[in-house]
């Protein structure tokens, strides 16, 4: 990492339109959180700024579900996400909302600067306007049948199905949600934002990390599917883009500016300009100058962010910021990708997800869990997964088993040994175990351990390997775990008191360590530890790097003689109880939403294993026969061909199909179920069905013409 004298940190601004869910703090939040308590931790200079994005479709859109006005949506989830945020931990320089006065006066002088500047193109176009609702649709507003996948509600600017950007009038069969109404076409004129001139400086930029012949950054530094997104807009050739959009929430079009009314501008132009007026009114607050961070070489910005917000970050606030003129570039955008949930994607709309305000009442006093097990799983390079099992297991076998226990040892032996102080040892006469490199350098050579360990969690913090920094942290106290094991004071004790000495105190020094660079990850345990170890609270001055510089010279962190406190409980395991009823809630919740849309939620069945699997024997085969089984609706009396023999299948399949037109069908089938006897019959085996696109019952079968898999017909 480019190394600068000063920081300035944001996380993307959440909208407004709900509540927190873990898949946010996985995404653009917690990473954020380590890497600024970090450089606070070596002496930086660092503000880190959030607040909430309170324009735009996302808030209108549940504005009208919610059946309230706009306004009310982003003053009740304001608050409710400001609120959960402090609750979790994350520690920014100030959480502000892009419905402040300074925010929108920010706003609107960067759109009059861009147009001063002739960076706008004045565009008119057709675009859908509701007749019925009087407005024009933003894309969000707009559904239709998908033209590259044809499914029938893709909205005017994605497909969610396939994936696809797409354009309002590329839809077919376009609806307004607001009416339901066909939506007609109107001439309106807006501001274009003319991003196809800035292509060559901005690929220049993303590839080499070079502007005007300046080196700013390192390319290598970013993250390869950050690039990769990004190379793969600008190979696609960017488009002028419009700044501004016809509706009635959002900050006006300077009224200076000619044909401005009823004109709002972009929430994608506005919402980045907020980190901006955040730390403007951060800096009026605390006597700072904002410029510092903004225009000047030595500031590093970093925005912390998901993956679909790669686009505005990399490429189009960027070009904003230089159209603008004076300010830097982010130094690196090191976007995560997406957190799903137990095997399926997080979805607010489905119910199907960990609601962090839901779980910080639930879970009282355990935030540094899911923080650990949130890092742990982050999304970093590609997709990852949250499960309730597996936040069971790191909590009990990570959590409690090495780094609570490790310090409850530490602390509880040096309580009964000691008195409870950090006990002096003789240097010279140090024997700890006859196969161990045991001269007097054990206890600095131990030291110099712990400052390589601590070294290198700084290094894997800088490059954004915040997985493996959390791995690091772990390894030191699992050292520290193996150190008491290896020597055993509980028994040496007795037998060589002048040894447990020296094991203790290192064991102090490392527990003393972890107080300080536990602290981006965990928190609340760091405040713990200082409380245990009797040590004052971190300020965030540098204390990490001052611990560094000691331990390299071989200087305790803990002097002989200082008073520790009692054992306390750092972490406490997880009964399978808590965590089925989470599960349980899960599916309950996303059932009840399933139900109440008419597409009822499957639960997930029990996990199996790749072994239950491959227990399964699925051969090819071709129907023979076919006929109805008397006195029954549902079932049909199949022969089944499947090479080596023939099967006679019953299946319940009579409502959707006709048995003379099966003959022939080409069908999977199970062969190794155990046989059972439906209405007299023995049926040998399953045929495999799916659902098709059009949700119906479906034969899977072999996609010979195309070379191997299977479709569904
Ligand atoms: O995707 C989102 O949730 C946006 N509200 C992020 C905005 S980030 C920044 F530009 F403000
Ligand atoms: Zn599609």
């Amino acid at each position: 990492m480019t190394e600068k004298k000063r920081y300035l940190v944001t996380s993307a601004l959440p909208y407004a339109n709900g509540p927190l869910h873990i898949g946010h703090l996985g995404g653009a939040y917690l990473s954020a959180d380590i890497f600024v308590r970090f450089l606070r931790l070596t002496g930086k200079e660092v503000v880190y700024i959030c607040g909430s994005d309170e324009h735009g479709a996302a808030i209108t859109i549940r504005a009208k579900k919610e059946g309230t006005t706009p306004q009310a949506i982003v003053d009740k989830y304001h608050a409710s996400i400001k609120s959960t945020f402090e609750k979790i931990g994350m520690s920014f320089d100030i959480y502000h909302r892009t419905s402040a006065p300074i925010h929108h006066e920010t706003s609107q002088d960067f759109f009059r600067t861009l147009y001063k500047n002739g960076e706008f193109l004045e565009k008119t176009s057709e675009q859908y306007y509701d007749t019925k609702a009087e407005q024009f649709l933003a894309d969000r507003y707009i559904t239709g049948t998908c033209p590259k996948c044809g499914h029938t509600d893709a909205y005017g600017d994605q497909c969610e199905k396939c994936g696809s950007t797409l354009s309002p009038t590329e839809l077919i069969n376009p609806r307004s949600t607001l009416s339901g109404e066909t939506p007609e076409l109107r001439e309106t004129t807006h501001w274009y934002l003319q991003l196809d001139k800035y292509e060559e400086w901005l690929r220049e930029w993303i590839e080499n990390g070079k502007l005007n012949g300046q080196q700013l950054h390192d390319p290598n530094d970013w993250k390869n599917h950050v690039l990769g997104q990004c190379k793969s807009w600008l190979d696609g050739g960017l488009q002028p883009r419009s700044m501004t959009r016809d509706l009635d929430w959002g900050i006006d079009v300077p009224s200076d500016i000619p044909n401005s009314e009823g004109k709002k501008l972009y929430v994608w132009l506005d919402a980045p300009i907020g980190y901006i007026s955040a730390t403007k009114e951060w800096a009026a607050n605390n006597g700072k100058d904002w410029k510092q961070y903004w225009q000047d070489e030595e500031s590093a910005l970093v925005h912390f962010i998901g993956k679909d917000n790669i686009v505005f970050h990399c490429l189009i606030f960027p070009a904003i910021l230089k159209s603008h003129g004076d300010y830097v570039l982010p130094i690196n955008v090191p976007a995560n990708q997406f957190l799903n949930l137990e095997g399926k994607k997080l979805s607010t709309s489905k119910n199907w997800a960990v609601w962090v305000h839901e779980y910080v009442e639930e879970f009282e006093g355990r935030i540094d869990e899911l923080r650990y097990n949130l890092i742990k799983n982050m999304p970093e390079q590609r997709d990852s997964e949250f499960t309730w099992k597996g936040f069971q297991d790191s909590t009990n076998n990570e959590l409690v088993n090495n780094f609570a226990n490790f310090v409850n040892r530490v602390v509880v032996l040096t309580n009964k040994y000691y008195d409870g102080k950090v006990p002096d040892f003789n240097p010279d006469q140090i024997i700890i175990d006859s196969n161990s490199q045991t001269d007097t350098s054990f206890h600095d050579s131990e030291l110099l351990a712990l400052h390589d360990q601590l070294q290198d969690l700084g290094e894997q913090i800088r490059s954004y390997e915040f997985r493996a920094a959390l791995t690091t942290l772990l390894g030191i106290s699992a050292r520290g775990n193996q150190l008491l094991q290896f020597n055993e004071p509980w028994k040496a004790i007795k037998t060589q008191p002048e040894t447990v000495k020296v094991v203790l105190n290192i064991s102090l020094q490392i527990v003393a360590a972890l107080s300080v660079a536990s602290r981006p990850f965990l928190p609340f345990t760091s405040d713990k530890l200082r409380g245990l170890l009797n040590l004052p609270p971190i300020e965030d001055k540098g204390e990490l790097t001052d611990l560094l510089s000691n331990l390299s010279e071989g200087n305790p962190i803990l002097a002989a003689g200082h008073t520790i406190g009692d054992p306390i409980h750092l972490f406490t395991k997880i009964e399978d109880s808590v965590i089925d009823a989470q599960v349980e809630k899960l599916n309950a919740t996303a059932a009840a939403v399933g139900a109440a849309n008419g597409t009822p939620y499957e639960p997930i069945k029990e996990t199996i294993t790749f072994d239950d699997f491959s227990k399964m024997d699925i051969r090819t085969g071709v129907v023979l026969e076919a006929e109805k089984v008397k006195k029954t609706k549902k079932l049909l009396k199949l022969k089944i061909d499947i090479g080596a023999e023939q099967r006679t299948v019953v299946s319940g399949i009579a409502e959707y199909y006709d048995p003379e037109k099966i003959i022939g069908q080409e069908v999977l089938l199970l062969a190794n179920l155990a046989p059972r006897k439906l209405r007299g019959i023995e049926s040998q085996g399953m045929i495999l069905m799916a659902e098709n696109e059009k949700g119906e019952l479906a034969f899977v079968q072999p996609k010979e013409a195309f070379g191997g898999g299977f479709t569904v017909k």
